[in-house]
């Protein structure tokens, strides 16, 4: 699949299915909250993440990131990524942190559709080019 078409029912479903099993390697003891997360590639891969908590509360890291970083070190392009995946047992959608949005924006190609479900599987689309307004890049790094 070259493309993750945002009205395809079947692969919307399938996607929540894959959100749905990362959660279940989520480890949150403090927070009880389970997090998963799925990337999609062109080549059928499917990497998944999971909140991941720590006793120092702050080290905690969302499922998002944690999908995208292990996405990275399977060496997988950015431009090969097709849809990032969200779910929780929270009671609304889940919407990713703004470190996460800054990190899709780093990872992930702008054009790459993030979706992200309730516990009910309805979901909301959004672009990563449209995650966080007037976010910060590499384009605003000085040329050294
Ligand atoms: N969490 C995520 O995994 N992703 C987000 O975008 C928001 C928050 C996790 C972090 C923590 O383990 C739990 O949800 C409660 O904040």
């Amino acid at each position: 699949m070259d493309k993750f078409l945002v009205d395809d029912q079947k692969a919307l479903k399938e996607l929540y299915s894959d959100c749905l099993q990362a959660m279940k390697k989520s480890y949150s003891p403090y927070s009880k909250t389970a997090v998963g997360a799925c990337i999609w590639t062109k080549d059928g891969k499917k990497i998944y993440g999971a909140n991941i908590e720590n006793a120092s509360y702050g080290l905690t890291v969302c499922a998002e990131r944690t999908a995208m970083f292990s996405a990275h070190l399977d060496g997988v392009k950015k431009e090969d990524q097709i849809v990032l995946g969200i779910a929780a047992d929270f009671t609304g959608y889940a919407y990713p942190c703004g470190a996460c949005r800054q990190v899709m924006a780093e990872l992930l190609p702008f054009s790459c559709p993030v979706v992200m479900f309730d516990p009910k599987g309805n979901y909301k689309i959004i672009n990563v080019g449209e995650i966080m307004p007037g976010i910060f890049t590499k384009d605003d790094l000085k040329n050294l």
